[in-house]
């Protein structure tokens, strides 16, 4: 008997790669200048996530102009923009790679929120995310698992957001919510 929370856990993991093969076969991340590139390999490919799930994650973690949200592998900046833009947040998004965060600075322009965003290049092991209140992830889960020991020493009551994968058997989950076919997860640091 296929266990079924094993079995949809591989379904996601299976989508998300194709659509990482999707993205991967077009130019775009090839012959980049190398200023452009990232330090190492990337760990987890770029797949934006929807804008109705970007928001249902800021509106899961009931997002306030009081909060710091951190996007860990920010990707173009979506999640840390809308969280600024509509609901008054401040926000910093961190990708290891250069190109992205050209085009998250590029959307915070555009949304006119660059005086409550921050975008770094950096890599989401070694950087410091300890002044969030809000840590939203679209990263892989053998990835979330490696953050966890760091997400969990936070501040008592850090909220955080993953769209498509937990932290495993080790961190269940506090809430879930499908959002048009896509599903993110809360939980709170106790
Ligand atoms: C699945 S995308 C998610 C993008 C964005 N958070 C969103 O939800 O639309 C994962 C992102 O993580 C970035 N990434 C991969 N490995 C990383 C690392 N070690 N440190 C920082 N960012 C990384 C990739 O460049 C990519 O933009």
């Amino acid at each position: 008997m296929v266990n079924s929370k094993r079995l949809r856990h591989c379904v996601a993991v299976g989508a998300f790669l194709i659509a990482c093969t999707a993205l991967y076969g077009s130019a775009a991340v090839q012959d980049k200048p190398a200023q452009d590139k990232p330090a190492h390999p990337l760990d987890v490919p770029y797949v934006p996530t929807p804008p109705n799930v970007v928001e249902a994650m800021l509106k899961m973690a009931h997002v306030t102009p009081s909060d710091t949200v951190y996007d860990l592998g920010c990707g173009d900046g979506r999640i840390v923009v809308m969280a600024a833009e509509k609901y008054g947040a401040h926000g910093v998004g961190i990708d290891l790679d250069p190109q992205r965060i050209t085009e998250a600075n590029e959307n915070a322009k555009a949304a006119r929120v660059t005086d409550k965003v921050k975008f770094i290049v950096g890599d989401v092991f070694t950087s410091d995310f300890s002044q969030a209140t809000v840590v939203t992830m679209y990263l892989l889960p053998s990835v979330n698992e490696k953050l966890m020991p760091k997400l969990k020493a936070m501040k008592p009551g850090t909220r955080i957001v993953t769209h498509a994968f937990t932290f495993g058997d080790e961190w269940p989950y506090e809430q879930k919510q499908d959002v048009d076919g896509k599903t993110i997860y809360f939980w709170t640091v106790k």
